[in-house]
């Protein structure tokens, strides 16, 4: 069932018409259907209901504190990459029992806070971030639960800045050194092996590089066993690709997936983490938009909106497919042809070149689909443009769950050096 759709010809956010939050909100301007959320949630959780396992929603994906604490109300653990995230996943009340700690690049202060918290796991990517967590928890009298993240040298992923599998990709202990890092932690006096970690890409779109490190981790855990470590659980990261509505990749639904993993992980007696971003969020949430001005070039219309890049850079980085859609059901006979821009000054703020819509003019709205996922946690206040603003919807309410800064927010946190003003805040001049 899809949450934004036609109702009477015009678009709806679940019960409540998308115009009315253009209105009362202005544009640009994210969003989400909390009826999306949740079933993305279930189908993901009850496809692994039979199994002991911890979906923990990778935060980066859509990182606002009303959407973790929508899916924290149906059990969702967390995956975070930083203190802000951390603190993000406590705020909304995800147990810090749930919560993963994973990136490549964790701080001492990170660590601490993290610690403090008292996290299930840190995500270890280098033997000298293992040895920095270890002083960390000593200084603290603490031990540290650890696995480590491995790299299986695997090809995975929509899009070469989204693969992270392969032995040239920063991520994880390379395959060779993995045993020898285990035996590494096991000297260290506060740090506790618990488990092994993978992630091999994002926005995967066939189960065989799931199944390929799947298998390679699989034996890996046996050798350590063997070894005699102590493996209680095996993370196997996010990746699970979603529909984009291009009709070229049409990823396996999670039910396959979970049937895939099961199969292989069977005989491994552990608990299984999971970190599924984009297939939570991706299609929960619009960014709805106003078309500013038609320009009609000597080859091309140009439909210029009033969202750009820095609301929504997935295009412009990654050449990604949004679906696009007017809120008004437009006349399917009377169909246009434009390249979709925003107001930036750069020639990469394009949302697509060449995409057939009805005919739009000044004033209309229209909405890009699939970006609850990567858009509003991806965006910036580039050209100073105010940090686009989130609304959640819930059947026939919705509230801000992000409001739109002043320009004045904006400028309040710098200030000129004594040498250029006698004010010291930007804002009294
Ligand atoms: N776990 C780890 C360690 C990750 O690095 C990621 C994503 C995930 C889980 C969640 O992956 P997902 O289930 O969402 O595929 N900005 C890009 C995607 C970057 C993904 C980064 N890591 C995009 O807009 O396509």
């Amino acid at each position: 069932m899809r949450h934004f759709d036609y109702q009477n010809g015009e678009m709806f956010a679940e019960g409540v018409p998308l115009a009315r939050i253009a209105e009362e909100v202005g544009t640009p301007v994210y969003v989400y259907s909390t009826a999306t959320f949740t079933r993305h949630y279930r189908v993901f959780a009850d496809s692994f209901n039979d199994t002991d396992a911890l979906i923990a929603y990778s935060v980066k994906a859509n990182s606002n504190i009303a959407v973790l604490a929508t899916l924290a109300a149906q059990g969702a653990g967390a995956d975070v990459v930083s203190g802000g995230e951390l603190k993000r996943a406590l705020i909304a009340g995800i147990p810090a029992k749930k919560i993963v700690f994973s990136g490549v690049g964790k701080t001492r202060t990170e660590m601490r806070e993290a610690l403090t918290a008292g996290i299930r796991v840190f995500n270890v990517e280098s033997l000298e971030e293992l040895h920095v967590l270890n002083d960390t928890a000593l200084e603290m009298g603490q031990t540290a639960p650890i696995a480590f993240r491995v790299n299986p040298d695997v090809t995975a992923g929509g899009h070469a800045k989204i693969s992270t599998g392969k032995k040239e990709n920063k991520f994880g202990i390379a395959w060779s050194q993995a045993e020898l890092a285990y035996e590494e932690a096991a000297r260290l006096p506060a740090i506790e092996i618990i488990g092994v970690d993978v992630h091999i890409g994002s926005q995967i779109s066939d189960l065989a590089p799931f199944e390929k490190a799947i298998q390679k981790v699989g034996d890996l855990i046996k050798r350590l066993r063997a070894a005699g470590h102590t493996i209680k659980s095996f993370d196997i990261g996010g990746g699970l690709g979603i529909p984009y509505g291009n009709n070229t990749v049409v990823p396996p639904p999670p039910s396959e997936y979970a049937a895939l993993v099961k199969r292989l992980t069977a005989d491994l007696d552990v608990e299984m983490i999971f970190e599924p971003g984009r297939m939570i969020a991706g299609n929960s949430g619009i960014l709805l938009s106003e078309v500013l001005y038609v320009k009609r070039g000597e080859d091309r219309d140009f439909l210029i909106i009033d969202a750009a890049m820095n609301d929504l850079l997935r295009p412009a980085l990654y050449d990604a497919y949004h679906d696009m859609e007017p809120v008004k059901q437009g006349d399917l006979d009377k169909m246009e042809t434009y390249d979709v821009v925003g107001p930036i000054c750069e020639s990469g703020d394009t949302f697509t070149k060449g995409r057939e819509m009805p005919k739009l003019e000044s004033g209309d709205l229209v909405v890009l689909h699939s970006a609850g996922a990567y858009g509003a946690s991806q965006s910036s206040q580039y050209n100073t443009r105010p940090l686009v603003p989130e609304v959640l919807v819930n059947g026939a309410e919705y509230a801000v769950i992000r409001a739109r800064p002043s320009i004045e927010d904006i400028l309040k946190t710098e200030s000129l050096p004594n040498w250029l003003s006698k004010h010291q805040n930007v804002t009294d001049i």
